[in-house]
């Protein structure tokens, strides 16, 4: 199966042309995203333009199990297309319901456990994601991320079909995130480009993408904090999250997101933010056996010393991550967010069970070692 994914970028009423022949779209959003006028406008004109829009402006942040399991609830029978409208957690759920369009709804709870035990969906509805953070890139890959509770961890639905035809890039949709969420997302897509370019599983095709987004990155991530409203910096972070997205789907994030997915899954810590809390520490811990690929991205950076050895240049990326995630006033501390160092060897315990993502580590890592990082970062 191979889906082909066209990548629009600019305003937000070029979704009518693509939704034109469907007469059953289901819109999902979030309270927040679809308080923003554009997102009115565009609710209005979809629904004046076929018979049966059902919006759904109310799903959650960082979803549960549980939430998925209420939202099916609330699904009509008949959707042929699905526009998803959001961050992360609101792209990710509408991945899901595309898949449910194409389920009976009698049998959609069934489907969603045996999605959660490893089943891949083959079908679903039309799908057009609209990232309103950047961000994840969870345009851009073929996962559905859902955190169970219950096991303190998250679990990705991963599978082709996950893939949306459609993605728009809509700068003016990010202008209004408040500054510390553009901070945390902005991470979470550097994470992305830098797991995925070190992991064990990289590969030209992979890099070239995290290449292009770090490049975007780097140059663009103090303007849109200082000129939040610019539109074409905004536009650029939104492509190096696509191409973060694009680089996770060619390869595969590592420890930053293992040792995040616990923070996420039982303290629903929100996702950026735990993985600006692991980056400097993770990067600290492959740096040695890296220092090859983290010189590379050093050279990335637009005041880079090309006159520094290899190693140098490794260590100075650190210095660099670690002076950026200070200056964009994330926490650097996991006491800070509220978790207990009573807690730290269950979060060990939960991030060497997600297998996925500890196997792609350039380097082996240990439960010990996995302590010792949070450890590091307790206060
Ligand atoms: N599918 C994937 O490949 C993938 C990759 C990484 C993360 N994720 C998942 O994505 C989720 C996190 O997504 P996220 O970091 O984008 O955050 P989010 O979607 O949870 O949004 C965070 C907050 O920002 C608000 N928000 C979003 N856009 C806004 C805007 N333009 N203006 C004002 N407020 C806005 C939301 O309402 C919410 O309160 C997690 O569940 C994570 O596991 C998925
Ligand atoms: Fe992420």
């Amino acid at each position: 199966m191979h889906i082909f994914t066209t990548v629009l970028s600019g305003e937000i009423d070029q979704i009518l042309d693509i939704t034109r022949s469907h007469q059953d779209i289901l819109l999902a959003t979030d309270a927040n995203v679809s308080a923003l006028p554009q997102v009115r406008q565009l609710i209005e004109q979809l629904s004046a333009n076929c018979e049966r829009l059902t919006l759904i402006d109310d799903l959650p942040a960082e979803p549960r199990e549980a939430d998925v399991l209420q939202l099916i609830r609330q699904l009509p029978q008949t959707i042929s297309c699905v526009v998803g409208i959001g961050g992360g957690s609101v792209l990710d759920v509408s991945k899901l319901i595309a898949v449910f369009a194409k389920t009976q709804d009698s049998a959609r709870v069934e489907q969603f456990t045996r999605l959660l035990a490893g089943e891949k969906p083959l079908e679903r509805s039309a799908l057009v994601l609209i990232p309103t953070t950047a961000g994840t890139g969870a345009e851009a890959t073929p996962n559905a991320i859902v955190a169970i509770p219950d096991k303190a961890t998250k679990v990705g639905i991963i599978a082709p079909i996950l893939l949306p035809d459609y993605v728009l890039l809509a700068p003016a949709l990010t202008t209004s995130m408040p500054a510390h969420i553009t901070a945390s997302t902005s991470v979470d897509a550097l994470c992305h480009l830098i797991e995925c370019f070190t992991a064990s599983v990289s590969n030209p095709v992979g890099d070239n993408y995290a290449m292009i987004g770090m490049q975007k990155f780097f140059t663009h991530i103090e303007q849109v904090i200082t000129s939040p409203d610019d539109l074409g910096v905004r536009l650029n972070l939104l492509w190096a999250s696509y191409f973060g997205g694009a680089s996770i789907f060619h390869a595969g994030t590592h420890l930053v997101h293992a040792l995040s997915y616990p923070l996420g899954g039982k303290y629903r810590i929100p996702h950026g933010l735990a993985n600006s809390l692991l980056l400097v520490p993770c990067m600290k811990f492959i740096c040695d056996p890296c220092q090859e690929k983290l010189a590379q991205v050093y050279a990335l950076l637009p005041d880079a010393d090309p006159a520094l050895t290899v190693g140098q240049k490794a260590h100075a990326l650190i210095d660099y991550l670690e002076s950026m995630v200070n200056q964009l006033g994330l926490p650097t501390r996991l006491k800070d967010i509220g978790i207990e160092s009573a807690q730290l060897p269950e979060l060990a315990r939960n991030a060497m069970a997600v297998t996925r993502l500890i196997n792609n580590s350039p380097v082996p890592i240990t439960e010990q070692q996995v302590l010792a990082i949070y450890h590091s970062i307790y206060e």
